[in-house]
């Protein structure tokens, strides 16, 4: 099969595999980590730009918060995807990046070191910040029906703002890859001004 189809049957299955998954966690958002992760490498020249592609279609495809307790089910759903489209010989990388790329895998900074991850995640993690990351914090706090923000709690209880301290705002440090360091970093600046203006305005409104 040429690459530009099993490119196309990589989004067909993706696609198909997201529909039950929250809005900020849609298609657009593994088009625009497609896109950035593409670019990225495409700078750094670190991996085989079809591999990243394909990687970055599918680093959702097992998300716990919307997999449950069938997260294993979804890697060996993967992985009989990749061997039916005849792309065996990537098939352990590729699970193996997808595996580690989570921010919320309790290995913030990765157990493996691979380019491949390195690329993607980064990808993953710029589109958690930025006016995009806000956009899709704040939809996901919508979709779990979680407060805005707990002023009791100095911003850091479990309110999206809240969310700010505890992920959007240590991921700039983060991030894997010079190009994605640079542009973490206008990203990143838009949080803190989104922060100032938020909290200025919370205040004029009296209390
Ligand atoms: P990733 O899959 O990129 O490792 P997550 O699945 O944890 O990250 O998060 C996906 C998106 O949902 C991100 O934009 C993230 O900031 C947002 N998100 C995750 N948890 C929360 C939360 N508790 N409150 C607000 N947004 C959240
Ligand atoms: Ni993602």
């Amino acid at each position: 099969m040429e690459r530009k189809d099993l490119i196309k049957i990589t989004e067909e299955f993706v696609k198909a595999k997201m529909k039950g998954y929250d809005s900020g966690h849609d298609w657009w958002h593994i088009d625009r980590v497609r896109r950035l992760a593409l670019h990225i490498n495409d700078k750094e020249s670190l991996a085989n730009p079809f591999v990243v592609e394909i990687t970055a279609l599918l680093h959702d495809s097992a998300d716990s918060k919307f997999a449950g307790d069938d997260v294993e089910a979804c890697y060996n759903r993967i992985g009989d995807f990749l061997e039916e489209s005849e792309l065996a010989g990537i098939k352990k990388r590729v699970i193996d990046v997808i595996r580690n790329i989570s921010f919320s895998n309790k290995n913030p900074s990765s157990a493996i070191s691979d380019s491949l991850l390195h690329v993607v995640q980064d990808a993953d993690r710029l589109d958690a910040i930025g006016a995009i990351g806000i956009a899709r914090a704040f939809n996901y706090g919508g979709f779990r029906n979680n407060i805005i923000y707990n002023p009791d709690a100095n911003g850091r209880g479990k309110s999206t703002i809240g969310h700010f301290y505890e992920k959007l705002l240590v991921l700039k440090d983060l991030m894997n890859t010079e190009t994605g360091k640079k542009l973490a970093i206008e990203r990143h600046n838009f949080l803190e001004m989104f922060l100032e203006q938020f909290y200025k305005e919370w205040d004029q409104q009296g209390n």
